[in-house]
């Protein structure tokens, strides 16, 4: 399908336009306070086969399930006491759940042929909103091209998917910037699959695991080591820019270089480090340089989802551009 993709503001209008629309299957952009995502209602075979088709994702790769409360979403899982004490402290937010599914009405095609679903309560208002009306959660994948890098504006889906949706809500720039935390508690050991907009320690407070014996990480079916990938090759935990990199910094940049170069944070705040990451790697790709490089990163809090989404940014190019 190939349709003329229109960005429509936040009003009552549009967002009934867009319950509309979701209700009859199609697919939308939409605004989360992570990224932005690409939903469509989780019961239904065509709507989740058109999100695999759109981000040319691979089938082996599930989606994440979003509700509009925390109730409906622990129902639709086997939730242990874990579950619901971390749903109580982080939900709406940035954390996905990993379980045993209990719901019989998601469709299978969304699961991965998994026996377990990952679920979530976004915190964003307009998402909230369309999901209150529809009445039905929602299969939101990142709406980016698979292995890309993941949208934070309304902007950066249109770049991403024009002309194979048809519209995408404006929910201005996503505050956290990065994904949410995946955890999974199929097991009895709890185990993070990704870091993300909900660090570690926060989660170590409502489940008491305090050493890296109990959370373990794994790679999740679609968790490959290349991903969020820029077109142009990247370096990463650099000290500074060499001859013709564009010099992605932590902190201040050097009073005479003459390069390109911007700032994650001039003060080195983490969270806003988060929040323009993305954002901050998409301007640099479109410079068309020959390489950035991104200055080292502290390992901690909401530096280890950044230091693991830079990895995966910057792992053996295979698509780089040659210069
Ligand atoms: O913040 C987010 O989580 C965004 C917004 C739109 O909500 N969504 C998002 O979805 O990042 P996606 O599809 O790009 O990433 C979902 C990740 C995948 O890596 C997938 O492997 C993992 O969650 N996942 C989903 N279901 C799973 C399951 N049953 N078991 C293990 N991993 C799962
Ligand atoms: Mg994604």
């Amino acid at each position: 399908m190939h349709f003329k993709t229109k960005i429509l503001k936040n009003s009552k209008k549009n967002i009934l336009e867009v319950v509309s629309k979701l209700d009859s299957g199609e697919v939308i952009g939409l605004p989360t306070e992570t990224v932005y995502g690409l939903a469509g209602r989780c019961d239904n075979k065509n709507t989740i086969d058109n999100i695999y088709k759109i981000k040319s994702r691979p089938k082996n790769n599930p989606l994440i399930i979003h509700y509009s409360n925390p109730n409906d979403a622990l129902r639709d899982i086997y939730a242990d006491s874990r579950a619901i004490e971390l749903a109580k402290k982080f939900w709406p937010g940035p954390l996905s759940i990993v379980a045993k599914i209990k719901s019989r009405s998601i469709a299978r095609e969304a699961l991965a042929d998994l026996n377990t679903v990952a679920v979530r309560v976004p915190s964003n208002k307009i998402f909230l909103d369309v999901l209150n009306k529809l009445k039905t959660p929602l299969a939101a994948p990142s709406a980016n091209r698979y292995g890309k890098i993941s949208p934070t504006s309304a902007k950066d889906v249109y770049e991403e998917l024009n002309s194979k949706i048809s519209i995408i809500l404006d929910g201005g720039p996503s505050i956290i910037g990065l994904e949410s935390t995946v955890i999974d508690l199929t097991e009895k050991d709890t185990k993070i699959l990704r870091y993300g907009g909900l660090n570690k320690q926060e989660i170590n407070k409502i489940i008491s695991l305090d050493n890296n014996k109990t959370i373990k990480i794994f790679i999740s079916p679609g968790l490959s080591s290349s991903h969020y990938q820029p077109d142009t090759s990247m370096r990463i935990n650099a000290i500074r820019p060499r001859k013709n990199e564009a010099w992605l910094a932590f902190g201040a940049i050097p009073k005479h270089y003459k390069g390109i170069a911007i700032s994650l944070s001039k003060k080195k705040c983490l969270k806003e480090t988060a929040k323009n990451l993305y954002k901050m790697l998409r301007y640099l790709d479109k410079r068309k340089c020959a390489k950035i490089a991104v200055q080292k990163i502290p390992e901690l809090g909401l530096g280890i989802a950044i230091n693991d989404r830079l990895q995966k940014a910057s792992f053996k190019k295979t698509n780089a551009k040659k210069y």
